[in-house]
């Protein structure tokens, strides 16, 4: 059988380049390469609701603000499908037969699930549905028999999970779900990229993000007020290349060619590095070069993305189509594994002829 890729977002707000560089970016490289049978793309807003339960209309008015940015990123729907997770109720019936394989203890130690705990602040009376996610997750996974998952690195636990999950499952029951594989970027540098603040994590609610959206101009201001080094006071100061957001953000999306086209007195970026310590080299020319560099990556995707906005109905068709072809594949594995369990009682007809079998000789 042949590859199928599945991956998703919660629809929590617009998406930015810290998901582009932590997932968006090679989703597009995978559809490109074509390598793949089938290759979903999940709109998790069930899974958003688990901390967003009391407010629904902020995921309501993300679900196709987030399908827009796919599409921005050139993800075209004649390959990929583009779905919408609580459409799809066979991935409910999934997530309430894996709860039997996971012990409260060990969705408490996962890692992710624990950082998400304290932002929230909902460390004392945790939701069951929040605790639970990485359950539910596994059903996207596994739901559509998905081998080849490309997520951020944020992500890893949730494939540990997935894979317990269906090593449990397989051996309770026989050889049923597919083993799945997280995919993640190439370049070590894309794993976490930092608010444009320097702060751990671009968020929303830091207000330290550059959106795939953004207009040129707000980009721009973003770029040139990014955290740098504090110690780098005059020109002549010698700076600090590490955790200086800007070199993190070159490191991330500076290729050689970009020196000579917007940069030409270096030759690369160890050599601007050198510089930027020995003293003598300007934030503001560090930052003009990373501007120019985001532009020419970010125009295309925002130049696109402007065309679908005058579209939108076709969006709404789009998810539509791509939530049903999604109900197709999931519940053709959803009935794979009532099978496996024998709880497909009105399609297995030894189900009946075995109990007759039980009476037989009672007449
Ligand atoms: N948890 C993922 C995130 O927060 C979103 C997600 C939901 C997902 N279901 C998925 C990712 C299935 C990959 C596969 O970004």
């Amino acid at each position: 059988m042949g590859n199928i890729i599945l991956t998703g977002d919660r629809p929590t707000g617009r998406l930015h380049i810290g998901h582009y560089v932590g997932s968006l970016r090679q989703r597009k490289e995978m559809q490109d390469k074509g390598d793949y049978d089938k290759f979903f793309i999940e709109i998790a807003d069930a899974q958003a609701l688990t901390d967003n339960y009391d407010n629904p209309q902020k995921i309501r008015e993300n679900v196709l603000e987030v399908a827009l940015d796919y599409l921005a990123i050139g993800i075209d729907p004649s390959k990929v499908t583009i779905f919408i997770q609580s459409a799809v109720p066979s991935l409910c019936e999934l997530t309430f037969y894996y709860l039997n394989l996971v012990t409260l203890a060990r969705l408490e130690r996962n890692p992710t699930v624990k950082d998400e705990l304290k932002s929230r602040s909902f460390e004392n009376s945790i939701p069951t549905g929040f605790l639970t996610y990485p359950i539910s997750q596994a059903a996207d996974i596994t739901g559509f028999d998905a081998n080849l998952v490309p997520v951020g690195e944020d992500q890893e636990p949730m494939l540990e999970q997935t894979r317990e999950i269906v090593r449990s499952f397989n051996s309770i029951y026989g050889e049923t779900l597919v083993l799945p594989k997280i995919v993640l970027p190439s370049n070590e540098a894309c794993f976490r990229l930092p608010g444009t603040d320097g702060k751990n994590k671009m968020s929303k609610s830091l207000g330290n993000c550059i959106y795939l959206a953004d207009e040129k101009e707000v980009v721009e201001k973003k770029v040139m007020s990014m955290y740098t080094d504090p110690d780098h006071v005059k020109v002549s100061d010698p700076g600090k290349v590490e955790g200086n957001t800007v070199f993190t953000y070159l490191d991330v999306f500076c290729k050689d060619e970009d020196f000579e086209k917007y940069l030409p007195e270096y030759k690369n970026l160890d050599e601007l590095k050198d510089h930027y310590r020995r003293g003598g080299l300007g934030d503001v020319k560090i930052k003009r070069f990373l501007n120019d560099i985001l532009q020419a990556e970010l125009e295309p995707i925002r130049l696109r993305r402007k065309e679908w906005e005058k579209r939108i109905p076709e969006v709404y068709k789009i998810l539509e189509e791509g939530t049903k072809k999604a109900n197709e594949q999931c519940l053709m594995v959803t009935n794979k594994v009532k099978k496996a369990m024998g709880i497909d009682y009105f399609e297995d007809t030894s189900f009946l002829d075995e109990f007759l079998n039980k009476y037989k000789g009672n007449e």
